[in-house]
């Protein structure tokens, strides 16, 4: 029987070219959508392999769909779009694609930093709505960056890659965590309790994964714990944030800003949040460079090829299976 794999999305080069290495029959959905689960139950079906983005709902009538198959090959860090637990029961592999999106978004993460403290969104607006009235002392005033306080929720490569920009800006750093970081400890970052991170941070940057202890994570009790001068930075997973409740404490300025690349129910937006003119909002491109999209793609195609090799991928995150 030919070695059948299906890549649910268009992705960049070289992952492609390397599926097609290793298996006879490639499938690649070349169409710009996300299939809807009843498609992508039939599209699976017979697969031995499966390279799958974040934005697939790969749940556990999917990976039924797909019994006998070996692998889904997530193109992403984060796996909360699939359903691991089902996946281990049926024996197939969950692979992700941890480390090279790292600095990409850090890197992201310091222009909402920047971007919502400074308004360069705000102020971009102004100059082309001809609205700029010239310099003034109280025109467009935003928050210090430097020397003031950042809070890191999870404290996983992205946030140390975080951290690492923040000493160039003579950051005092919070963190928070199941058990200390060596790697930000050794940065001068001081593990806190959640509580104490919120009250004191100026900046509180998200980076934990999304999972049952960290959904809704940041809700209205935790908003109501920030500085009224604090911004809060989302580059992780939307649902850990209570969007409504943000919402909420946007309007009645009961934190300064915020800086958002994820949502909680994507592409969409919490009602109210477009119009928070104190709210930088992107469409998720933590990871949106050429190198950086190039290397998941990669990585992906490679952990899928190990699989139907017979060897361990090396990004296994159910290694029970
Ligand atoms: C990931 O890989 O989990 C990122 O969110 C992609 O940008």
């Amino acid at each position: 029987m030919p070695v059948r794999v299906f890549i649910t999305q268009p992705i960049p080069e070289p992952g492609p070219s390397i599926v097609a290495g290793c298996a006879e029959r490639v499938e690649h959905n070349r169409e710009d959508r996300v299939l809807p689960v009843e498609e992508l139950r039939a599209k699976v079906e017979g697969c031995d392999a499966v390279l799958c983005l974040l934005t697939d709902r790969v749940d556990a009538s999917v990976l039924e769909a797909a019994k006998g198959c070996r692998i889904f090959a997530n193109m992403a860090v984060g796996y909360n779009n699939v359903d691991v637990a089902a996946a281990t029961r049926l024996g197939i592999m969950v692979t992700n694609t941890p480390g090279v999106l790292t600095e990409a978004t850090a890197d992201l993460t310091w222009t909402l930093i920047l971007g919502i403290a400074r308004r360069v969104v705000e102020g971009d607006q102004e100059m082309r709505n001809g609205r700029f009235p010239g310099w003034g002392p109280l025109y467009m005033l935003g928050g210090d960056v430097t020397g003031r306080t950042l809070g890191l929720i999870g404290p996983g490569r992205i946030a140390v890659a975080v951290a690492e920009r923040a000493v160039g800006f003579r950051m005092p750093i919070l963190y928070t965590g199941r058990r200390p970081s060596p790697a930000l400890d050794a940065l001068g970052a001081r593990m806190v309790p959640l509580d104490e991170l919120l009250s004191s941070s100026d900046f509180v940057s998200l980076h934990t994964p999304l999972n049952a202890e960290t959904r809704h994570l940041i809700d209205a009790r935790a908003l109501t714990l920030m500085k009224p001068t604090a911004y809060l930075i989302n580059t992780a997973r939307g649902p850990v944030v209570d969007e409504a409740a943000l919402v909420d404490a946007l309007r009645a300025g009961r934190i300064a800003g915020a800086g958002l690349d994820v949502y909680e129910d994507e592409p969409r937006m919490a009602p109210g949040l477009a119009e928070c003119s104190n709210a930088l909002l992107l469409p998720h491109l933590g990871s949106a460079t050429h190198a950086t999209r190039a290397a998941m793609s990669r990585m992906a195609a490679e952990n899928l090829c190990a699989a139907l090799r017979g060897q361990r991928p090396p990004n296994l995150v159910n290694p029970e299976v």
